[in-house]
Formats: structure tokens, C-alpha cells, sequence
């Protein structure tokens, strides 16, 4: 199932020069599963046609209020009411001014305010020039407009069409497909600080060796990302991995097991959800080479000593936070066989109250997993789907078994 099946967004356009990243943004909702209807404003209407926006949605662009398709010539409430959500990207300085003051002169801002208010949710995507997005009369109108209940998205840092550079770029339309996604998920974790480890550790043997495992960190990024869309404050200490940072989420990037351990033991103090998804090496060098180790003229294999490294979730676990119950630990396993059995053990190993088991070779890197939770009570399975909508599933389990 896409992110947005079933969703039907309004997508508004105001008069900006990010309006030629609304094209992209448009066919990125539709890739998603949504239906697209566009409306713009005259002034968006100098920056891209009509034309090429309906090309793109599949369905006639509004433009005017008095726009004589409809029957009963109410395009503001007909358009409003079959929405899931009106998405205004670009959102203008002066159409947010005008927002703010509830007008209602053109077809766009009347079907603002004409939206349902509990049904409708109204996100803006601001694309201005640094100076007027900086400037306290735009800042005081964000602020009153996300008072008034329309999420206003980041807007983006670089070179902007004026020459300058600096705040007030529109963000990329994946960007903001994104930010759309999450503000369609229920906030299960607002006000929670989550810490997830992810991907393997690298325990280096010499300068250019060293020891590492299949962990592609997917899961855990999975996680973060659905964590975030819950409404958590997300951080992900990653092992390295090739993956891009979910929108939102704080990355800090490690190797060893070591370095893994010295970030989540500098951080987990101030989370309410620890998930230990990192496929840690349990052993490392004892005496990692300075130089790089040479072959020998017999031949011989080099001698090389392990010692075992710290056990991150089971050193958590342990704390008076996890006992507590301020601080709720989730581990996983991965295993090749006897998965309930292995899980169940290594739950009670690990003194956590949440273990998530899983067949470890077969998914290491693939985009899809099934998963097998054990808790006190006994086990549940949720099956086989791709790794974000597990981590949907599992961000909700942990969310349930919070409140008790
Ligand atoms: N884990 C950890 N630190 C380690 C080893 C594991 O935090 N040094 C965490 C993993 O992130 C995972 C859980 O512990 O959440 C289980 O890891 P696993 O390696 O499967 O368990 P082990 O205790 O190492 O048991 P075994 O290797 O014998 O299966």
C-alpha cells in the first residue's frame, strides 16, 4: 500500500519562483497514491501554466471563484470538502499575511478558510527571499498561523533565484511528500525522546581491515523515521550504513561498538524509548595493528586476540531509568532458526520488556521483514511487509505498552 492511497489533496499554488518545483511536487503525490486537485492563484499563474499542472494532476486546474464548471458555483466549498488535506506549496509571504487575517478574495484563500477546521488539516510549504522570510512580520505570522492550527513545514537553506542565499527556499517535493506522510500519522509518541541504534559496527583489525557484518540499518532507519512521524523527538546512532536521513530525525554516525556505546550512554539519559536494532559486534581486536599487517614470506595467518565488547542494550536495561519504567527498551534478535525459542531466551537475557524477533540472513537488506514480538504476556507475529510499515506496526505496540 502507497503512503497516500486513498488520500485526496488540494494543492495550492501561490505566486513564487518555487512554483516550478510544484510540477515535481505534484507528480510526487500522485507516485504516492494520492488524487491531486490544483488550484492556484492568479499571481501563481506568471510563474507556471495552468496547462502544465493539469497535465500533471490528471483533473482541471481552479483558478477563480466565480469559475461557472461547478453547478452550484461553489468551488471553495466543493473543493474543500472532498479534501484530506490543502497543501499550499508554494506559500507566498503575502498569501500567509492574508491567511492570517482569515481573507477570502480569491478561490484559494476562501477555500482555507472555508475548510473544515477539525476535518481539513491545512499545511504550508513558505518559498520566499531570506530577507522577507526573516523579517519579524512574517515570523509573527507563522506563528499565529501554527497557533491557529495550520502546520507551517521548514522552509530550505541555500542559494535562492534572487542571487542570495541563506533561509527561505521552498523544501524539495520529496521533502515535503514526506512532511505531508508523517502529518497524516497519529501522534502515539508525541512528547517522547526516542534513541534507536541501527545498521552493523566496524572493528578494525589494522588501518585498512577490519571486521564488520550484513546489518543494512534499514529497520532501524525505518523506525526512526516512523518514531518521528509519530510525533517523537527521534535520534538514530548509526553504524555505517548507505542510508539517507529520515526528515526530522537527529543521525549521529559511529563505527565501532565502542563508539556506539559511548553515544547511546551519553544520550540515553534523557529518552523515554530506547530500540537497540544495530546488529553490534559482539567481539573486537584486542590489539588493533598500527600499521597495516603484511603477509609473512612463510605464509602464516596472523595471530589475532578478541575481547568482548560492552552490551549496550543490556547495560540500558539494567539502568534504574529501564527499571523504573521511565525508560521503555526494546531489543531485537536476529536468528537463523527456532526463532520463538531464541527470542524468548534472549529477552529474558536482556532484562527487556519488548524483544523483536527476526529471521536475520534473509532479511539483512532487503526492503521487506516479518517480526515476531515477545513480551510477558506472550507472542505476536506481524507479518511479512516492508520495513516502514512494520516499523508503523511496532512504533504503535510500543506506544500500547507505554500507557500501561
Ligand atoms: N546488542 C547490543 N550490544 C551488543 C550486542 C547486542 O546492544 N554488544 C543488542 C542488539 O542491538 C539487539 C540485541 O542486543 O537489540 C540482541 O543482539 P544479539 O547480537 O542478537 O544478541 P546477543 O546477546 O549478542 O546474543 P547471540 O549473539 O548469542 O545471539
Amino acid at each position: 500500500m502507497l503512503d497516500l492511497q486513498n488520500k485526496h489533496i488540494v494543492l495550492g499554488l501561490t505566486g513564487g519562483i518555487a512554483c516550478y518545483k510544484a510540477a515535481e511536487l505534484c507528480r510526487g503525490l500522485i507516485k504516492q497514491g494520492a488524487s491531486v486537485q490544483v488550484v492556484m492563484t492568479e499571481s501563481a499563474t506568471q510563474f507556471i501554466t495552468a496547462v502544465t499542472m493539469q497535465a500533471l494532476s490528471n483533473r482541471a486546474v481552479y483558478v477563480s471563484q466565480w469559475d461557472a464548471r461547478e453547478p452550484n458555483n461553489m468551488a471553495h466549498i466543493n473543493l474543500s470538502r472532498e479534501a484530506d488535506a490543502i497543501l499550499v506549496a508554494p506559500a507566498s509571504a503575502d498569501f500567509m499575511a492574508k491567511l492570517l487575517h482569515g481573507r477570502a478574495d480569491d478561490l484559494l484563500s476562501l477555500m482555507c478558510l472555508a475548510r473544515p477546521l477539525g476535518e481539513v488539516p491545512l499545511i504550508l510549504a513558505p518559498a520566499m527571499n531570506r530577507e522577507m522570510w526573516i523579517n519579524p512580520a512574517t515570523q509573527r505570522n507563522v506563528a499565529q498561523l501554527t497557533q491557529d492550527g495550520a502546520l507551517v513545514l521548514d522552509v530550505g537553506q541555500g542559494d535562492q533565484a534572487c542571487g542570495e542565499t541563506g533561509d527561505g527556499r521552498m523544501l524539495e517535493p520529496d521533502e515535503i511528500v514526506q512532511d505531508l506522510i508523517a502529518a497524516f500519522q497519529t501522534k502515539l509518541l508525541a512528547g517522547c525522546k526516542v534513541l534507536v541504534t541501527a545498521g552493523p559496527t566496524y572493528e578494525a583489525i589494522d588501518p585498512v581491515r577490519g571486521i564488520t557484518n550484513l546489518s543494512s540499518g534499514k529497520m532501524g532507519f525505518a523506525i526512526a523515521r516512523a518514531a518521528h512521524e509519530a510525533g517523537a523527538e527521534v535520534t538514530v546512532i548509526a553504524g555505517p550504513v548507505h542510508l539517507p536521513t529520515p526528515r526530522g530525525v537527529n543521525r549521529v554516525d559511529v563505527r565501532s561498538a565502542q563508539d556506539m556505546h559511548g553515544a547511546v550512554m551519553s544520550r540515553v539519559k534523557e529518552a523515554s524509548v530506547f530500540v537497540a536494532t544495530a546488529a553490534v559486534a559482539d567481539w573486537r581486536v584486542a590489539h588493533v595493528a598500527e600499521q597495516k599487517i603484511k603477509k609473512t614470506a612463510k605464509g602464516e595467518a596472523p595471530d589475532l586476540q578478541f575481547t568482548e565488547n560492552p552490551d549496550i542494550l543490556g547495560e540500558v536495561a539494567k539502568s534504574g531509568r529501564a527499571q523504573s519504567g521511565a525508560l521503555f527498551c526494546v531489543g531485537f534478535a536476529a536468528e537463523s532458526h527456532d526463532l520463538q525459542k531464541h527470542a524468548q531466551a534472549k529477552r529474558e537475557k536482556k532484562g527487556v520488556p519488548l524483544l523483536v524477533g527476526n529471521i536475520g540472513p534473509a532479511t539483512f537488506g532487503s526492503d521487506e521483514n516479518a517480526l515476531l514480538l515477545v513480551d510477558a504476556k506472550g507472542v505476536q507475529e506481524i507479518p511479512q511487509a516492508n520495513k516502514l510499515e512494520l516499523a508503523r506496526k511496532l512504533v504503535a505496540e510500543i506506544a500500547q505498552r507505554m500507557k500501561h
